[in-house]
């Protein structure tokens, strides 16, 4: 008799939406496009290793240096001096600093041509560089995390942060960027 009463009541129980969709896994815009940007010029660095020919070499650094150049200026101009106060004054500041790092680099590579001793050790440097330097903005507790917790409206940030690159695109692209 229980076991009917039991089984009569199950029979409504697949009504219910199942809520699986958890909705702090979707980053906001900012995020969405910083991590785009990594991602395209982290595959860029692993391509670049396939290469031989120096010409296709230069065409395809002057692309990544490019692509850095204008992320790493996006995010100093808008991303994180408008996280300032959101996010580990420490995290902020190593931040900066490895940008300073790599444009440094950027600009001995850039100085240099392919085949000459070192460019394929920098540009193999500058790309490992980077890989950590994103990997501090994308792990658990580390600066976009804490971004996202805090007050700023990232999507309206993410607005702000799509024009600027396309500005800066255009106007550091010029020569290179057909
Ligand atoms: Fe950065
Ligand atoms: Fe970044």
């Amino acid at each position: 008799m229980a076991a009917a009463a039991k089984s009569s009541s199950s029979k409504t129980k697949s009504a219910k939406p199942r809520r699986t969709r958890r909705t702090s896994r979707r980053d906001p815009l900012a995020i969405t496009l910083l991590k785009k940007d990594h991602r395209e010029v982290e595959g860029w660095f692993d391509e670049y290793e396939q290469l031989e020919k120096d010409a296709e070499k230069l065409e395809l650094f002057n692309k990544i240096a490019l692509a850095l150049k204008v992320h790493t200026q996006i995010e100093e101009e808008i991303f994180y001096p408008e996280n300032r106060g959101e996010v580990e004054d420490d995290l902020m500041d190593e931040a900066y600093v490895e940008h300073d790092g790599a444009k440094k680099l950027i600009a001995e590579i850039e100085a240099m041509k392919p085949g000459e001793e070192f460019y394929d050790a920098k540009v193999k440097v500058l790309g490992e560089y980077i890989k950590h330097h994103v990997k501090e903005e994308e792990q658990p507790g580390g600066m976009f995390a804490q971004a996202k917790k805090g007050d700023e409206d990232l999507e309206a940030m993410g607005e702000r942060l799509k024009l600027r690159k396309e500005e800066l695109m255009t106007q550091l692209g010029g020569k290179s960027a057909h």
